[in-house]
């Protein structure tokens, strides 16, 4: 080839890539991201122990999020991980994970940029006005230590959505991991209180996020759900067959249910080695499209919440690459439209709708039995006997806590007491 055949060739291509680029930018700003999952509040927590004064939110390059490069991703909505670990199952989930509500809320009252939002409209509204629109999600069902009051409460502090497990088991639902040992299920994936906690955030017009469940739970979960349910940040099993990944039969029943999958970003669940790029991506969406549809399917990158990310992908400001990938894959702008962000609010507008129908339900008071929690930290409403100790109905546990639990329930049954 002469060197002028190169060059042209090379204008050429600048030329359509240019042009691809202008493109992305243009439709990405018509429609910009709705991202279903980010654990920057967990980051928040590990490297500055939640002191948000000691950080500028703008610009934190030694993570993948901030809000410079959140703009530059087009991202105008993300839904903030309220994650807390699974060690602190039955013992302070529900102080820790107000701690992590508490430092979301106000990173997003601090910063101008970003707006709370609650509700659909909101969402909607926040973009008009140029907001980056924060959303709380409960990342695993331990927050609510089994408790349907304290997951209304954690409604009225404004989370709108919540994963039923994160890598433990809950009393009333199991994990897609086998790392934890404890609650594990034979035979009964979603509980009768699992039930209760679906029944209850469908009253709540909370939208219930499956990834992390077992397929099992998922299944139950599916059945029983009466408004569509997300997977926040799964991909696809066939494509990568890790047990976080979604296979296409469950794929089915979630298009039944009329959910969402928001595909995850983190390399070990998009090519199952230890490198990909924006083509392995792009695979998975291309796969979920041909089982389900464009319109079930939405991004949940999982930034923050993992170490390694696609080559290609490795911020919050390169979702734009992504999109002009599909592009290139002939996705269309209606579809790429129902992906970056009109899939997930009708998905918020359809919980808020069937929310509105169970209007006239009451909060459930379902509660949980002692026997399905095996928590020796939980106070039992008795009066102490006349030597003092609590003699019948204790917990038998080998927990390291116990004593210590045992004076605190002492304690608080003295103060009743008097
Ligand atoms: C962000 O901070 C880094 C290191 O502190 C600095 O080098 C960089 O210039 C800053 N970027 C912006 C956009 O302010
Ligand atoms: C699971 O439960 C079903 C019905 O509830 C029962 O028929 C089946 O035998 C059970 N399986 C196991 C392994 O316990
Ligand atoms: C869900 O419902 C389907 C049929 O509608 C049934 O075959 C299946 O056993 C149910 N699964 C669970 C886990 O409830
Ligand atoms: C991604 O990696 C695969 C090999 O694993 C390669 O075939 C493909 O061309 C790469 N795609 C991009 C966009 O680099
Ligand atoms: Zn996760």
């Amino acid at each position: 080839m002469s060197q002028t055949h190169c060059i042209i060739l090379f204008s050429l291509w600048t030329l359509i890539s240019g042009y691809s680029d202008d493109r992305v930018r243009d439709l990405m700003s018509r429609y910009p991201l709705i991202d279903g999952h980010n654990d920057l509040a967990l980051q928040l927590r590990k490297l500055h122990n939640n002191r948000l004064n000691n950080v500028n939110v703008n610009n934190m390059s030694n993570i993948a999020t901030d809000i410079t490069r959140l703009h530059a991703g087009h991202v105008q909505a993300q839904m903030f991980a309220v994650y807390v670990m699974c060690g602190a199952q039955d013992k302070d989930a529900v102080r820790l994970t107000l701690e992590q509500i508490d430092v979301i809320r106000r990173m997003c009252t601090e910063y101008k940029d970003f707006e709370l939002v609650t509700s659909a409209q909101e969402l909607r509204n926040s973009k008009l006005r140029h907001k980056i629109a924060c959303m709380l999600s409960i990342e695993g069902g331990h927050s609510i230590d089994s408790s349907l009051p304290a997951l209304r409460m954690f409604y009225q502090l404004g989370v709108r959505s919540m994963s039923l497990t994160h890598t433990c088991n809950t009393p009333w639902a199991e994990s897609s991991s086998k790392l934890y040992m404890f609650y594990q299920k034979q035979n009964d994936s979603l509980t009768s209180f699992g039930k209760a906690v679906v029944e209850e955030m469908n009253r709540l017009g909370m939208i219930i996020d499956l990834s992390h469940t077992s397929w099992g739970t998922a299944q139950a979960v599916l059945n029983h759900s009466k408004a569509p349910v997300i997977f926040s940040h799964s991909s696809s099993y066939t494509i990568c067959n890790n047990d976080r990944n979604v296979p296409d039969w469950l794929l089915k029943e979630l298009k039944r249910n009329r959910g969402l999958i928001m595909v995850n970003l983190h390399t070990n669940f998009i090519s199952c080695k230890k490198e990909a790029n924006i083509s392995h991506v792009a695979d998975h969406f291309d796969h979920i499209k041909r089982i389900i549809g464009a319109d079930s399917i939405g991004i949940g990158s999982d930034f923050e919440g993992a170490v390694s990310f696609p080559k290609g992908l490795e911020d919050v400001s390169k979702y734009p690459a992504l999109i002009k990938e599909l592009l290139r894959r002939n996705w269309t702008e209606q579809e790429l439209a129902d992906i970056l962000r009109r899939n997930f609010i009708r998905i918020f507008d359809e919980v808020e709708k069937m929310r509105d129908q169970l209007v006239y339900e009451r909060p459930s008071e379902v509660q949980i039995s002692m026997e399905e929690v095996q928590n020796p930290c939980r106070l039992v409403l008795r009066h102490p006997d006349s030597t003092g100790s609590l003699s019948e109905k204790s917990h038998s546990s080998s927990d390291q806590s116990r004593p210590l639990c045992l004076a605190l329930v002492l304690l608080l049954s003295n103060l009743i007491l008097l």
